[in-house]
């Protein structure tokens, strides 16, 4: 079995080359059982299709505001354009194709936007499910992030490879 750490270097994620969140997905998901994946933020498409080379079986869903970052005949892989400040079309998508067993945040990284996916999609989170939020920029954003989400906690990651936004805030496991 592939790491995702390889798999996001290989279709061109960030997410193992500036970022270091590899091993921390791998140490998330050992047996790479997940059925239903949704991440925000697009852009080219790496991610989504590592998750879905490393899953399996999932389903993996992308959300972005960006019409042009849409993917469009990938296997298993569907995409929405929407705003995470758009709550009703976050609903929709998270009646129509959740509850998802992990979310992971790589929009906009704006706070204000972080906490309004949060309270859209944490309804959509299946029982034993996984939130993330990626690349948060520094203390004031993860003290403002923690008091918002108390049954959240800190991953900080920045020492590995001296990267400043190198801090997740991960809710659930
Ligand atoms: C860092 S990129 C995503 C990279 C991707 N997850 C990967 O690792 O390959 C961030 C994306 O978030 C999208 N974005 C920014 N603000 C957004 C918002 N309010 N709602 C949805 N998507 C947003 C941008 O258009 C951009 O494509």
């Amino acid at each position: 079995m592939e790491s995702l750490g390889t798999l996001f270097d290989r279709f061109g994620s960030d997410k193992n080359t500036w970022h270091s969140y590899g091993t921390f997905y791998d140490d998330l998901f050992p047996d790479r059982q997940a059925n239903s994946i949704l991440e925000i933020g697009v852009h080219s498409g790496a991610s989504l299709r590592a998750w879905a080379a490393g899953f399996p079986s999932a389903q993996v869903y992308g959300i972005d505001v960006n019409p042009n970052a849409m993917l469009v005949g990938e296997e298993r892989i569907t995409t929405f354009c929407a705003s995470v400040l758009d709550a009703g079309s976050l609903e929709v998508i998270g009646h129509e194709r959740g509850p998802f067993e992990l979310i992971v945040d790589d929009g906009s990284h704006r706070v204000v936007e972080m906490l309004h996916a949060w309270y859209s999609l944490e309804p959509f989170l299946s029982e034993g499910g996984v939130y993330v939020i990626e690349d948060i920029s520094g203390e004031l954003d993860l003290r403002l992030l923690l008091r918002a989400i108390p049954e959240s906690r800190c991953v900080d990651l920045r020492s590995r490879k001296n990267q400043w936004d190198d801090l997740l805030l991960v809710v659930g496991r």
